[in-house]
């Protein structure tokens, strides 16, 4: 069961803002919650709190209107080390399938502790060069790539050490996914340059590239609620458009080829905060 194994960490990453890593982990928190997975979440951003404060919305939304809706148990981290933050994912991972950690938009000493230990590492990717530049450089003139940045490095790095230990501490390998994120498609041409670079890429360090979610009003629209696509039934008149988005959701999850736990009845997802 369970209740006895270490929670599968799913970190969400991108030391440049505003990629969409609190929009996507809450949604996939919930989605996550809505097939029946007990879930933990942990806000490594003390002053934005953005999943916090979602997931605040979302609780103080199912009291107002009386409904039940799957969610998950949530902290902010505002510790001094990184033991403090061990501490607080046994504390908030207690029981859970998954625990997922949003961190914040820069270099971040407990980000890079999170990403460095993540089962699964998501990082959202804006269709732009600038983003791209986390990852590696490419040339000027011939967009090719021309040398990995620092954090391509750094995750290179635990990845190796992590598949040595991946034998004797029996844990699973580090799967790193890329997610391309807020797409767009007025921008075929650099759309498709992105994409070579990103296969290039994708081969040399070894991450898998994945489609996130479009860039759609709806996901700014749904914070003050707390609510997500996936709330059918709660988020009022919707046009087909958001019915392709929540089919986008499920795709971006499936994806992401979490570990998922034995059925379990959605109802006993928890509502608790830690
Ligand atoms: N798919 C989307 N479509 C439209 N707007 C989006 C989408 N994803 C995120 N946003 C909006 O973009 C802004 C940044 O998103 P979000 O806070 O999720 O990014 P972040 O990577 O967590 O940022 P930070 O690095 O500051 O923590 C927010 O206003 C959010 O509502
Ligand atoms: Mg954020």
């Amino acid at each position: 069961m369970s209740a006895t194994t270490t929670p599968h960490r799913i970190v969400f990453a991108n030391e440049k803002g505003g990629t969409g890593k609190s929009t996507t982990a809450v949604h996939v928190a919930i989605a996550l919650a809505y097939q029946g997975a007990r879930v933990g979440a942990i806000d490594l951003d003390p002053r934005q709190r953005t999943l916090h404060r979602y997931l605040e919305n979302r609780a103080e939304t199912t009291k107002r209107r009386a409904i039940d809706l799957p969610t998950a148990r949530f902290a902010v981290f505002d510790g001094e080390t990184t033991e403090d933050l061990d501490e607080l994912a046994a504390e908030v991972g207690e029981g859970m399938d998954f625990i997922i950690y949003d961190t914040p938009g820069r270099d971040d000493a407990f980000a890079r502790h999170a990403a460095t230990g993540a089962d699964t590492l998501v990082t959202p990717l804006n269709d732009s060069f600038v983003d791209f530049d986390l990852i590696g450089q490419v040339d000027a003139e011939t967009f090719k790539v021309r040398r990995l940045s620092f954090y391509a490095e750094l995750i290179w790095e635990a990845r190796k050490k992590r598949a040595m230990a991946t034998i004797q501490e029996n844990r699973r390998e580090m799967d790193w996914v890329v997610v391309r994120n807020r797409t767009q498609h007025i921008e075929a041409r650099n759309m498709r340059r992105l994409d070579q670079a990103l296969t290039e890429l994708s081969k040399r360090v070894g991450f898998r590239i994945s489609h996130g979610l479009s860039e759609r009003v709806i996901y700014r629209e749904l914070f003050p609620s707390g609510l997500t696509l996936l709330d059918k039934g709660h988020l009022g008149e919707l046009g087909t458009s958001h019915l392709v988005a929540r089919q986008e959701l499920r795709a971006l999850v499936a994806s992401l080829g979490l570990p998922m736990p034995a059925a379990r009845a959605p109802e006993l997802a928890l509502t608790a905060q830690v």
